[in-house]
């Protein structure tokens, strides 16, 4: 008998309030909850923490050997563990996130982390939040979203959250941060950051969180309850 995994994609750029989305919506559905950014980002680190610089493809290729990064079902989402140690916040600085954007655009590091991607969708209801889930990783979700909101909305957000964090950052800083990581990410030649052809394009810029998550759910509900 096949044992079909309901799959949910959820893509977009930075900042659009994908992760509490989908954290949201993994905790009403009781589905797994996939940041596949914290892949990228993890690779990143690891790169960053040899002293090999962010532009170097040929020294980011010749580490991946030498990754061993997994991902685990821990409290109803996937930890990223990088040779057997948890990966936290670590990876969530602005030095990161640049490293995460200029790995992802490297062929040979998508290919790595392909297959742990996949692997836990086939055994699992998942909610994946990333760039080219419902394009590449899981072209046949049964749902696909393509989260957006404007620069200013989403650079606000980010900024919140890293005051919160107690990080010392500047509005206009990560306004400026963001652009760059946006035209990094969809202008890349290799699985852009674009919404797939059968992706319904959810636009949440004057929305509550709790307003995108009930908007969301309809949404959800409609392909759930066919
Ligand atoms: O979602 P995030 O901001 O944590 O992602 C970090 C970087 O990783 C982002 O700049 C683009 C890249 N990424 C990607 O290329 N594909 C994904 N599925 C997820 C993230």
């Amino acid at each position: 008998m096949v044992n079909k995994t309901f799959k949910i994609a959820l893509d977009g750029p930075s900042g659009s309030g994908k992760s509490t989305l989908a954290k949201n919506l993994a905790k009403r559905y009781g589905f797994v909850y996939i940041d596949t950014g914290a892949l990228y980002r993890t690779i990143g680190l690891f790169v960053c923490e040899r002293g090999i610089a962010s532009d170097d493809v040929n020294g980011i290729i010749s580490c991946l050997p030498d990754i061993k990064i997994e991902m685990k079902l821990e409290n109803g989402g996937g930890a990223v563990y990088l040779g057997g140690k948890r990966i936290g916040n670590e990876i969530r600085t602005p030095i990161i996130s640049k490293y995460a954007s200029d790995v992802s655009k490297i062929p040979e590091v998508r290919a790595f982390l392909l297959e742990t991607q996949r692997a836990i969708a086939r055994e699992n209801n998942v909610i994946m939040d990333g760039r080219d889930i419902g394009t590449v990783i899981l072209p046949d979700a049964q749902v696909k979203l393509f989260v957006t909101a404007s620069p200013e909305a989403r650079a606000l957000r980010r900024y919140n959250e890293l005051k919160e964090r107690g990080e010392d950052v500047s509005y206009e800083a990560v306004l400026a941060d963001m652009q760059w990581r946006d035209a990094n990410d969809s202008g890349r030649k290799i699985a852009p950051a674009v919404p797939a052809e059968d992706a319904i394009m959810f636009d949440n810029s004057g929305m509550s969180i709790e307003e995108t998550v009930e908007n969301a759910a309809k949404i959800i509900d409609k392909v759930i309850n066919l």
